[in-house]
């Protein structure tokens, strides 16, 4: 038996187990992350320093963690965090894990109104809370709400919104048949609703549909945007004057978005995503 502890025989050992499951690209990526995290080192120094010591119990708990990767748990739950922006922001499975898309939606609401007077924000199905603080820190004279159906997704959003030093308002409620009598009005509402529909399922990957919530995903085919009307309704009830609704969205159903929208007399734009797909919507009254 080869005894792991150089830094050196643990990159092996750790690309032979993982590239059964991950191509050798994504097997080298996740090793530079677990060192990184583990034995805070630098990606070069594998390079450079590779008879650098590995001490046993540094060596167990990568083992822990590659038997986790190759049941395709995604490395960030078994971190048990990951990056929103420049926000650390804790995750568990009760939580989607945050997407770059969505950080680029966020971006897009930080650039169009940090310049602006802006007094209440609600993020409506919030999961870790990571849209809502980002937008609470980049916006801190707004009040942020935030709404999830899951108690334990917004026990993760509340940690976070401690860990990143901010406050928002925590809501458990159902957004499809709303309690909660909320007593203001809102200028920015943001929602990344459940968009993938049942049939859409299949295609996914494993490391999405084995542990990610599927509460948090999943939508029937036969009402797609179940999520996408009732926000608009919610939109029409609580918006001041100028309000904007910004969605992150399905990349197939934007024209159906569209019909919608104007069925609701609303102007939508719909704009891409980094991989040129319609992935967001900005909604405001005509
Ligand atoms: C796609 S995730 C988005 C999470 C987070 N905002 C993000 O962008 O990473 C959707 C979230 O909607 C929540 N959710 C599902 N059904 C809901 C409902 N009926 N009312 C409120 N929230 C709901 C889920 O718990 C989940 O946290």
């Amino acid at each position: 038996m080869i005894i792991v502890n150089t830094l050196a025989k643990l990159k092996t050992h750790f690309n032979q187990k993982i590239e059964e499951i991950y191509s050798s690209n994504e097997a080298n990526s996740l090793f530079k992350i677990f060192v990184k995290e583990y034995l805070n080192i630098d990606a070069y120094k594998i390079i450079s320093e590779p008879e650098m010591r590995i001490t046993e119990s540094e060596y167990l708990r990568f083992r822990k963690s590659i038997n986790e990767l190759l049941q395709h748990k995604p490395y960030q739950y078994i971190l048990g965090h990951t990056y929103f922006l420049d926000l650390k922001i804790k995750i568990d499975n009760n939580v989607l894990i945050p997407r770059p898309e969505t950080e680029q939606l966020t971006q897009i609401i930080i650039q169009q109104n940090n310049n602006k007077t802006i007094n209440n924000i609600i993020d409506i199905c919030t999961g870790s809370g990571c849209i809502a603080i980002a937008l609470k820190k980049n916006i801190p004279h707004a009040t942020v709400d935030a709404i999830d159906i899951s108690i334990d997704a917004l026990k993760i959003a509340e940690q976070n919104a401690k860990l990143n030093n901010t406050q928002i308002n925590i809501i458990n409620d159902d957004i499809l048949s709303l309690k909660t009598n909320l007593k203001k009005t809102f200028d920015i509402f943001v929602s990344n609703p459940p968009y993938v529909t049942m049939s859409e399922k299949k295609n996914m990957n494993k490391n999405v549909i084995l542990h990610e919530p599927h509460i948090a995903l999943f939508v029937q085919d036969d009402d797609p945007l179940v999520f996408y009307n009732k926000i608009i309704q919610f939109f029409k009830k609580y918006a001041n004057p100028n309000a904007v609704l910004y969605f992150e969205i399905n990349e197939v159903k934007a024209s159906q978005l569209t019909s919608l929208s104007q069925k609701y007399n609303l102007d939508i734009e719909i704009l891409k995503d980094i991989s040129n797909k319609d992935r967001f919507a900005i909604i405001r009254e005509l």
